[in-house]
């Protein structure tokens, strides 16, 4: 099975893509951007939800009228990066529950090592939407969604501002059930696995690290 990969390639999507990539683009505009691309990826994401008829009452009359079906969407933030997807993902989806995966990359093996795991008890028939904006490696993903997997969420999909066809290909060959939802698909991966043209490093460009 081979996994499906959607590129929103919306024009306001790629404007605010092409200002994030400008190395003159300041911390604040990276920030304000990244909440904006993530609401345009997450009415997207959020495309096929499943909903379900309820009985209301207009100023008019009564009548039926359709809302989300089932438990809360869980938001699944990867460390610390995805923060910036997540905030534009929770102004679309208010009440959403939140989760948050913490990895590192071990320098000697450089395995994707768990150090924070915090999701709502109770995962069992929600869907999941896993957010970090750089799949660039995809190891971090990878180990992300397999934590994730051991929960038995309904679904589960991938959003991103970025990939590269090596990020993809190795995510797929894990999960090529989970969907990666992204607003580019750039060339390849450099020596250092950061993407090109890419926008370089998105935690160090959204928390002005650097
Ligand atoms: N992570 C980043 O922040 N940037 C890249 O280009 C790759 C991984």
């Amino acid at each position: 099975m081979s996994g499906q990969v959607y590129v929103i390639s919306h024009p306001l999507v790629q404007h605010k893509l092409t200002l994030m990539r400008s190395k003159e683009t300041s911390t604040g505009t990276f920030r304000t951007l990244l909440r904006e691309i993530s609401m345009l990826l997450g009415y997207e994401v959020c495309r096929d939800l499943p909903v379900t008829m309820v009985d209301i009452e207009t100023p008019i009359c009564a009548t039926k009228a359709p809302m989300l079906d089932g438990k809360k969407v869980v938001v699944i933030s990867i460390l610390r990066a995805g923060g910036g997807i997540l905030d534009g993902m929770l102004e679309i989806l208010p009440s959403a529950r939140i989760g948050h995966i913490g990895l590192y990359r071990d320098p000697k093996t450089l395995v994707a090592v768990e150090y924070y795991f915090k999701v709502p008890d109770s995962m069992t028939d929600r869907d999941c939407i896993v957010v970090d904006p750089m799949l660039a490696t995809g190891n971090s993903a990878i180990a992300a969604v397999d934590r994730i997997k051991e929960t038995s969420p309904r679904s589960i999909k991938f959003v991103c501002l970025l990939t590269c066809p090596e990020g993809i290909k190795a995510f797929h060959a894990h999960h090529p059930d989970v969907a990666i939802y992204t607003a580019a698909i750039d060339d390849r991966l450099n020596e250092k696995s950061y993407i090109v043209p890419g926008l370089g490093d998105a935690g160090d460009r959204l928390f002005g690290t650097k």
